[in-house]
């Protein structure tokens, strides 16, 4: 199915693309659900070793190759393969709105209690991950944390808040997930 509906950055993305600029520098970056391809962009000005996009929408693949920056389909980590030493991503994260159209909720929803995706792409990080990698992940007040926590560290990671930003509705943090 092709979803037309391209996120447009918003205070998730600016408190992200904020830490990837400081945190690029000379790595192999992924930007997971890259959407406007905002954090891709922000690797790449602060002179990412590589930058690779991906998202599960088919036109901001497309919308992030025509910046120039190489950006394939792949729902979470299916069509990536190797180590990485920054995995960026700005999840959907919202606990799912039985009356929001299949378009937007793929771009908003994280599943049923909003936390789902989140745990799948941690799982599936892991393998992804240099030794000295980073995961720089959005959650949010509104997702349940219980789980993300306990899955953070069943999988012998350990991590820190290193910002946050208050909302009208929520409290939006910014996870820095490295193995111990
Ligand atoms: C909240 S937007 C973030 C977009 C952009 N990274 C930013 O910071 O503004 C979430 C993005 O994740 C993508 N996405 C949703 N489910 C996905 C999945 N299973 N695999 C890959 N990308 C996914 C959506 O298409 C959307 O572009």
């Amino acid at each position: 199915m092709t979803n037309n509906l391209i996120y447009e950055p918003s205070d998730d993305s600016f408190l992200l693309a904020k830490q990837v600029k400081k945190y690029a520098k000379n790595k192999k970056v992924l930007d997971i659900g890259s959407g406007s391809g905002i954090q891709a962009l922000s690797a790449k000005k602060a002179k990412a070793k590589s930058v690779l996009a991906s998202d599960i929408n088919k036109s901001a693949v497309k919308k992030i190759k025509s910046l120039g920056i190489e950006s394939i389909y792949s729902n979470l980590f299916s069509k990536i393969k190797g180590k990485y030493d920054l995995i960026i991503f700005n999840p959907p994260y919202l606990p799912k709105d039985e009356r929001e159209d299949y378009d937007s909720s793929l771009i908003t929803s994280g599943g049923k209690r909003g936390d789902e995706l989140t745990l799948k792409f941690l799982q599936q990080a892991k393998k992804h991950l240099e030794k000295s990698g980073i995961i720089l992940i959005i959650v949010s007040s509104l997702t349940p944390f219980e789980k993300i926590k306990k899955t953070i560290k069943s999988l012998n990671f350990k991590f820190k808040i290193i910002d946050s930003k208050k909302l009208f509705m929520e409290k939006i943090s910014l996870l820095e997930i490295s193995h111990p």
